[in-house]
């Protein structure tokens, strides 16, 4: 049996449209989840869509077509952005589905009846025009904020979770779990906020008012409160108390991947939900930190929001997950910038990784009609030895900690001590003095290339499996296991076929 790996990212809104910060979070996720694959994992990796809540319901009120309608057609945008990304999910889930919302009215009865989910009364100033709620702290005068109308008091029925209850055993469990929330201060943050005490929760509204929602199991005029639907997902993909199999091989999960500004809802209300239910708790909880663009929050009223299929025209899928991953040191906020973008792309990929396998494949081609040379193979060259010698370790380690962009930059020491061995080397001076020993120098090329494009996978799989295809290799890269992947291994008399750059000059 092999061990398993269980990764997921948040559910995404399915009425904003996806940008980078989006994709960030699905790709970073994506990594992970095909690098274990590649060291023996049996991996599930989980994505969907968040599609409750009033949002949509107005949206949909606008466009005059069901909530159920708009849904359909928004979750495509997703769909379609996971595809064009290469995100290798094994299961996309959307809580509209029925698979889901059993599970969210079985969790919310099974915690009604042990007293845990009770009755209340829920007072709040109501904006009418707004359809939103605000606390007396948040207003003035009596006004919206957002609007300026008068508001209505009101009071109204709700649900609340019992979360108090369980903020001395989540505290107990924090301070066992001292890696829980990663990067480590976030779990600072997360410890402190819960040592200053834990209210109950609100978790149902009234569905006259919210009107687009998983329906109260036992009380019908009340819809269950979204984040209590969403983050419910995590255990319905897995068939929460109807696939035993499925559920008991892979929860508790690894890695709850998500941007920082949910993190609360994942570490603080998501486990003392499981708390009460009884569920063992997650792992690991990840946050990563926040995309601006040209030094300024995205938003829809600046124009500025970037969209993932604009970029990828420009710059195509590789060097876009490339350029995110290896930006920014993981946990800190990045800032996307077009220059940033072109620096990267020229530097790393078109300069240093691509002209690698170019000047390699031109040189075989010229020199030994594009067959990997056999009297090259055999002969072990130390430079190479020891850093492809630590190579699964020191990545292994890197990402354990989602430290992506150090992952990569180990993967470039290789690329860069191949580009200075062609250097020193000079193979076309060898070409007229030394044949063998050009032959050794064209082999070990090829050979490193072929290691490199194995640990490229993860992070780029479209780039990787082109290399791969030059070098003239057969087997299926995805179904290589990184721990059989040694220098010396790419079968000498093989043909290449030199392609297209992978990576061409960028239009000015
Ligand atoms: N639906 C909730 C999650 C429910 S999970 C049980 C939600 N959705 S979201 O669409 O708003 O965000 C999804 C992910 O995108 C989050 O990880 C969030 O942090 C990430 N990002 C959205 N904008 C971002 C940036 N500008 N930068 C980086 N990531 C950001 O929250």
């Amino acid at each position: 049996m092999k061990p398993t790996f269980y990764i997921t990212t948040p559910i995404y809104y399915v009425n904003a449209k996806p940008h980078i910060g989006h994709s960030y979070t699905s790709i970073a996720c994506d990594v992970l989840a095909r690098f274990k694959r590649m060291t023996g994992y049996q991996v599930y990796f989980l994505t969907g869509t968040d599609e409750h809540g009033q949002k949509v319901a107005q949206a949909a009120k606008a466009l005059n077509i069901e909530p159920q309608a708009l849904v359909d057609k928004n979750v495509l945008t997703y769909q379609n952005l996971w595809k064009a990304l290469n995100i290798s999910h094994d299961d996309f889930i959307r809580t509209t589905e029925s698979r889901h919302k059993e599970v969210v009215q079985a969790f919310f009865a099974e915690l009604y009846k042990k007293g845990d989910i009770y009755p209340d009364q829920y007072e709040g100033w109501y904006c009418v025009p707004c359809e939103t709620f605000w606390q007396e702290t948040q207003i003035e005068k009596g006004l919206c904020p957002d609007c300026g109308s008068p508001l209505e008091k009101i009071s109204e029925k709700t649900y609340l979770f019992k979360m108090s209850k369980y903020e001395k055993p989540l505290l107990e469990f924090l301070e066992k779990h001292p890696d829980f929330v990663y990067p480590h201060e976030r779990f600072n943050e997360i410890m402190n906020f819960v040592k200053s005490g834990l209210k109950d929760l609100s978790v149902s509204r009234p569905k006259s008012r919210i009107g687009w929602g998983i329906t109260c199991p036992f009380d019908e005029e009340q819809v269950i409160y979204v984040w209590f639907d969403a983050l419910v997902n995590y255990l319905s993909a897995l068939g929460y108390k109807k696939h035993q199999d499925l559920f008991d091989r892979f929860w508790p999960v690894d890695i709850h991947m998500m941007g920082k500004d949910i993190i609360k809802f994942h570490a603080v209300i998501w486990p003392t939900m499981l708390l009460a239910a009884e569920v063992p708790l997650p792992k690991k909880v990840i946050a990563h930190g926040w995309w601006t663009v040209e030094g300024q929050k995205m938003s829809k009223s600046k124009g500025n929001v970037v969209d993932p299929y604009a970029v990828i025209s420009i710059v195509g899928i590789d060097a876009y997950r490339y350029f995110l991953l290896r930006e920014v040191p993981f946990g800190l906020d990045g800032n996307f910038s077009e220059a940033a973008l072109h620096a990267r792309y020229q530097a790393d990929l078109a300069n240093n990784l691509g002209n690698l396998l170019n000047r390699t494949l031109t040189m075989l081609e010229k020199y030994f009609d594009g067959i990997i040379p056999v009297n090259g193979a055999g002969k072990h060259i130390d430079k190479f030895e020891k850093p492809a010698g630590h190579l699964l370790a020191d990545i292994e380690k890197k990402l354990a900690d989602a430290a992506f962009s150090q992952a990569l930059e180990s993967i470039w020491e290789i690329i860069d001590l191949a580009n200075k061995y062609i250097e020193e080397e000079a193979p076309w001076k060898l070409a007229k003095t030394d044949q063998d020993r050009l032959a050794v120098v064209l082999y070990t090329l090829t050979d490193v290339l072929r290691l490199v494009a194995a640990y490229l996978y993860p992070f780029m799989p479209g780039s990787a499996t082109k290399i791969w295809e030059q070098l003239g290799l057969s087997e299926s890269l995805s179904a290589i296991n990184l721990k059989d992947i040694k220098l010396g291994q790419i079968p000498a008399g093989t043909k290449v076929q030199k392609g297209v750059p992978l990576f061409p000059k960028l239009m000015p």
